[in-house]
Order: C-alpha cells, then structure tokens, then sequence
C-alpha cells in the first residue's frame, strides 16, 4: 500500500485507487474533490500532455464531433482559465489568432491575448473586437458562475453567462460563425435554444464524454451564424471545384 501525501492530507493508494485520509480540517467534500482529481484519469491523461485543465478533453472531443476547429482564424474563449481550451485552439489551428478572457489571471499562453476582467463588463466587447482585428470564427464558453448550492440560484446564474456569451458572439462572429457554451441540467432554456435557433443554422446539444456523468454540465453548440442585421447574407455557396478561381 502506497502513502500518498498531497495538500495538507495524506492518502492511500489501493490497486492503483488513490483514497484520501480525512485531514481532521478538512471538509468532506473537498475530501471528495481530492479523491476525484486522484483518479480522474483525464486528470492524469492532462498532466502527461502538458494541458493546463481536464477540461482541455472536452473541447477536443467537442470538435472531433463538430469539426468547430477546422479553418479557424480568429477564436474567443470565454472564461478560459487556466487555458486548457485555449491550448486545444492552438494546437489544432497554430497560427490563430486567440482572444480569452476570465476573472481570473491566466498564466501568459504564447499567441493567447489576455483580458483579465468580467465579461459582464461594459468595455468587454469592444476589447475583444481590438484584439481580435477582425470578426471571429467561432466564440466559446466554458464559463460556469460559482455556485450556491441552491439548484435554482445556480440555474439562474449560469443561464445569465450563457446569454451573455450569446451576446457578445452574436457581436464577433462573421456569418457561418460557431459559438459554443457550456449550459446545465440537461441543456439550454426553451427560450435560449429559441433564441440560437433564431440565429444559428444548427443547434445541437453535447455531453462530451470528458464531461463528468453526475454532472449536470451539457453543451450547446450553434453552427452557421446567420449573421447581423446589419450585415449582408451569406454569399451563395461556391460550386466544388471554385474555391481557388480568381476573380
Ligand atoms: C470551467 S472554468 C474554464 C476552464 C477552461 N475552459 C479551461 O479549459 O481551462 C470556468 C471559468 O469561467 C470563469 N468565469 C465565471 N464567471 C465569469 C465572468 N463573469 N467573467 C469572466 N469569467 C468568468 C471562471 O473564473 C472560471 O475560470
């Protein structure tokens, strides 16, 4: 039996299950977050790749299913701390350019800019458009608020970041755009999967496998941004064959 020390507790590994020792501090759900991380093998898969969150897997396997990241130029992550998606942005696409944002100080990404600041902030947007020099492929958010506790409260919280976030991409995106943001319970709102339908050609609703089962976090994912009013439709579809033809 192996001793593992880790924190202020001590654990103990059984067959290869790490159990954490209750530190007499320490409260019993931290004792279970400590014990999940333990034996969370997308957090030891993380570790031996170099990404910065567990969370890194699921954006990669959101995009293995939606093929988000194929052609994107200009990206914007959305409380992108500590930078695991980023991270997945820019191995897949290393030459975009990627905007993030969080509460949270971000460690500097090389080819990342960094806003420290609420998104709810009145300048958020246009610092991202500066940033961005041009308008975004596809907008993420991985955003959760922090929560209370009460289900409802929480609910309310989160569905207030994700409209948020459908704001500020419906702002940056170029038509044809994706915007993708994490929701709970079971998916996004009838109102806001109205509200994306309205501008988005497709959406779909994702429970990446990376994603913890007895978690209540889904994904919705919106392709094929309609555009703005104030913009032109989309061109037709060019014929095969026509892409490279010069004008
Ligand atoms: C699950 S984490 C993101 C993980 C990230 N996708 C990664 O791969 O590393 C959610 C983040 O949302 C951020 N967040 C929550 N509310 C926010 C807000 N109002 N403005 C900006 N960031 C926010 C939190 O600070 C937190 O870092």
């Amino acid at each position: 039996m192996t001793t593992v020390k880790s924190g202020g507790g001590s654990g103990r590994s059984q067959g290869g299950k790490v159990r954490v020792l209750t530190a007499r501090k320490r409260k019993n759900s931290s004792n279970r977050w400590l014990e999940r991380q333990l034996n969370d093998p997308y957090v030891k898969a993380a570790k031996a790749a170099g990404f910065r969150s567990r969370a890194a897997f699921k954006l990669a396997e959101l995009d293995e299913r939606f093929g988000l990241l194929q052609h994107v130029t200009r990206v914007v992550d959305l409380g992108a701390a500590p930078g695991g998606w980023c991270q997945i942005v820019l191995k897949a696409r290393p030459k975009a350019v990627v905007v993030a944002i969080d509460i949270l100080p971000i460690e500097p990404i090389p080819g990342v800019t960094i806003f420290q600041q609420d998104i709810l902030a009145d300048d958020t947007e246009a610092l991202l458009r500066d940033a961005l020099g041009g308008s975004a492929d596809l907008v993420l958010s991985d955003m959760a608020a922090n929560t209370v506790g009460h289900k409802m409260t929480d609910h309310i919280r989160t569905m207030g970041l994700v409209e948020t976030a459908l704001a500020v991409a419906i702002d940056l995106l170029r038509p044809g755009g994706a915007f993708v943001a994490k929701v709970l319970a079971g998916g996004a709102d009838p109102a806001l999967v109205g509200e994306l339908k309205r501008h988005f050609a497709a959406v779909k609703h994702a429970k990446p496998p990376a994603s913890r089962a007895g978690s209540s976090e889904w994904y919705v994912v919106a392709q094929g941004f309609k555009g703005r009013a104030d913009e032109p439709p989309l061109p037709p579809p060019v014929p095969d064959g026509m892409d490279d033809a010069a004008d």
